[in-house]
């Protein structure tokens, strides 16, 4: 069993009993995320790209927690030059076991560039996480791509969490088509209604998918969802 926190935009918090994980903790600055309700403990920190609202916290938090950030090798050394003591580099196509499971990255279609200079922060990544016995598929920022196909063919994916809102990643339409090509048996989405821009009903969402044979599971901000 895993408990999945939605904290908000592209971050959750995952909690297999014995260990947390938190992935693009985009917290201080983040407008849906409720005072004081936000994740302040973490063992593991997983960042998809270098953009501020994935990057977010994790440097200040893996300081506090001594937690490892675990990300490509670019993000993880720049990770390692603002002070960040332990961090696991990987890269696209490269899986690792961790003791609360595995991780696996894969492809995704966007940009990521971090800090104030705008340092090159490798190629953005989404992840394949094994973790209390489930596998959850967390698609970072991404466009719709056909290899998510082959994704849904390795790996059984029990929860796939993805980006619905549209302009800098997938709308809801692709967001439906990415259910249609991954076959998960749950989706939650994400990366969306934080701004404006990113505006959109997420019912649309889960009703779309039902054809696919997915249950859609709208988190509000902050609520956790059981995953058995
Ligand atoms: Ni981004
Ligand atoms: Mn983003």
């Amino acid at each position: 069993m895993v408990k999945v926190t939605f904290i908000g935009h592209s971050c959750f918090a995952l909690d297999n009993g014995s260990e947390k994980i938190l992935i693009d903790p985009f917290i201080t600055g983040n407008p849906v995320v409720k005072a004081g309700g936000a994740p302040v403990k973490a063992d593991f920190i997983l960042v998809t790209h270098g953009h501020g609202d994935h990057l977010g916290d994790a440097i200040s938090l893996a300081k506090e927690n001594k937690a490892t950030i675990i990300a490509n090798y670019e993000l993880c050394t720049y990770c390692q030059s603002q002070g960040v003591e332990k961090v696991h580099p990987m890269h696209i196509g490269g899986g690792n076991k961790f003791s609360f499971g595995s991780v696996k990255l894969t492809i995704a279609h966007h940009g990521s560039t971090l800090g104030d200079k705008l340092q090159y922060g490798g190629n953005p990544v989404g992840f394949i996480i094994r973790t209390g016995g489930k596998i959850i598929y967390h698609a970072g920022d991404t466009g719709l791509f056909l290899d998510m196909k082959l994704i849904g063919e390795l790996d059984k994916i029990d929860l796939a969490l993805l980006p619905i809102g549209g302009n800098f990643t997938m709308d809801i339409p692709d967001a439906v088509k990415a259910v249609e090509f991954l076959r998960p048996k749950r989706a939650i989405p994400m990366h969306y209604n934080t701004f404006d821009l990113i505006a959109c009903d997420p019912k649309d969402f889960t009703g779309g998918i039902k054809p696919f044979g997915a249950e859609g599971i709208v988190l509000g901000f902050g609520e956790t969802y059981e995953l058995n």
